[in-house]
């Protein structure tokens, strides 16, 4: 076990640093593996501990894994294994990814039904309605998904809420179903887009990616293909934060700037000074003015840049709101700030800052990996020493953030937490 020391305040972030491949278009992508047999290369992987665990799952589905220098070599069997066990869904909730493969692929799959967790409920819900839609019979067991189904066929599915994960899922089985299934309030997150892409090359037809509407003419001959994976864009934000809140000027590179709109919006609307190249975005300058944000499926604000975005407000003088409208509970982080001594209250789902007051370091736990993120960019701009707790949760999403940030010229130490 670890934890960041961190000494904060008097450390303005300068320089130039690069982002890693995105943890979530890779987890989907790995899982799409599972669709047909052979060798796949995937390229720009961070290594992570979630991308690690996805690589477990699929070696105990039979697939043969090698991951090195951010290179993930895949041989997919052709006979696989159709069961993922309690002891890795518990540790990730994204395992839930390989149920619509395994269906389309093995006529049946046996998936640990995901708990709860820090963001609160999460049901899978229309995950299983949409496969249900394409004819797989569903039943709740033991605390697990039996699923099975003899083919698939397709259908219309019209999502009752816009899911990343339920989205994901569907596409994986529609693309080996017979015939054509419509998707429709289909997420559009770059990270599906990336996903489907990544379907087409193995032969899918998938029409209408990048928009609420996916038309998918199943049944192709799908073979492998080799990816590179697309900038993570919440590491992005995590660093532009990063430097934001210690007034620094840095340039994060090999990131995406559209796939950022909003995020970089809201940091011009706060007062910085936020440039973009083709695939770099430099930011500079000091925030002064507080805003509003409103946390919705993409292309709007990101859930996953919430707790982040609270660190930096705290330090801006006036009054924010961020009212977080995906998940009900993600707000474990803010007792945490409040013990660096932000002023930040919660009223049902929205959050009310009265920024300003300087942060002072503070012992403090880690509860997932953006509330871990959002602890680290509050700690650089704390006076004193800020250790950090469970940093694991971090370390599931974001490959040695401390050494990019250090690099940067942060005060942060990696320690043995006994
Ligand atoms: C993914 C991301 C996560 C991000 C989230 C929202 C991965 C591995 N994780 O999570 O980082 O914060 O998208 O952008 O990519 N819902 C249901 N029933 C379902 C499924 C979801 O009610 O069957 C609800 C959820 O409780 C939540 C909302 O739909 O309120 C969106 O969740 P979803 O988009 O599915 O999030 P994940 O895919 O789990």
């Amino acid at each position: 076990m670890y934890k960041f020391k961190i000494r904060g305040k008097a450390k303005k972030l300068k320089g130039i640093t690069s982002v890693s491949g995105s943890k979530n278009a890779g987890l989907p992508i790995m899982a799409a593996t599972l669709l047909a047999a052979g060798n796949y290369t995937i390229n720009n992987v961070p290594n992570i501990i979630d991308i690690r665990t996805m690589a477990e799952l699929l070696s105990i589905l039979g697939s043969k894994v090698e991951f090195k220098n951010h290179e993930l070599k895949i041989h997919t069997d052709s006979c696989i294994c159709y069961e993922a066990p309690y002891d890795l869904v518990k540790r990730m909730r994204a395992s839930i990814y390989v149920l619509g493969p395994l269906v389309a692929r093995c006529g049946k799959a046996r998936v640990s039904f995901p708990g709860g967790c820090a963001l609160g409920a999460r049901p899978i819900n229309l995950h299983l309605e949409g496969l249900q839609k394409l004819g797989t019979n569903v039943e709740i067991e033991h605390g697990y998904i039996n699923a099975e189904a003899k083919k698939l066929h397709g259908n219309e599915i019209i999502f009752e809420q816009r899911s990343v994960g339920a989205t994901a899922n569907i596409l994986m089985a529609s693309v080996l179903a017979d015939g054509t299934t419509i998707i429709r309030n289909a997420a559009c997150e770059p990270e599906i887009n990336a996903l489907a892409d990544f379907l087409i090359k193995m032969g899918a037809k998938i029409e209408g990616v990048g928009t609420d509407c996916l038309t998918v003419n199943g049944g192709q001959n799908l073979h492998p293909a080799d990816v590179s994976l697309i900038p993570d864009r919440i590491e992005t934000g995590t660093l532009l934060l990063a430097a934001a809140i210690t007034k620094g000027e840095i340039t994060v590179k090999n990131c995406c700037p559209s796939d950022l709109g909003i995020v970089l919006e809201k940091l011009r609307e706060i007062g910085f000074s936020v440039n973009v190249n083709n695939d770099s975005i430099t930011i500079s300058g000091k925030g002064k003015n507080p805003i509003e944000i409103s946390t919705n499926p993409y292309p709007a604000f990101p859930t996953d840049l919430q707790a982040p975005f609270a660190s930096l407000l705290s330090t801006i003088k006036g009054k924010s709101i961020i009212d977080e409208n995906i998940f009900s509970d993600r707000f474990m982080y803010i007792s945490e700030l409040q013990r660096l001594g932000a002023d930040i209250k919660l009223d049902k789902n929205r959050i009310v800052i009265h920024g300003g007051n300087q942060l002072t370091g503070a012992p403090l736990m880690a509860s997932d990996i953006r509330a871990a993120a959002a602890l680290v960019i509050a700690a650089l701009a704390s006076e004193g020493e800020t250790e950090i707790s469970r940093v694991y949760h971090l370390d599931r999403g974001y490959e040695r953030l401390e050494n990019k940030l250090a690099q940067l010229g942060a005060d942060i130490k990696r320690v043995e937490d006994n």
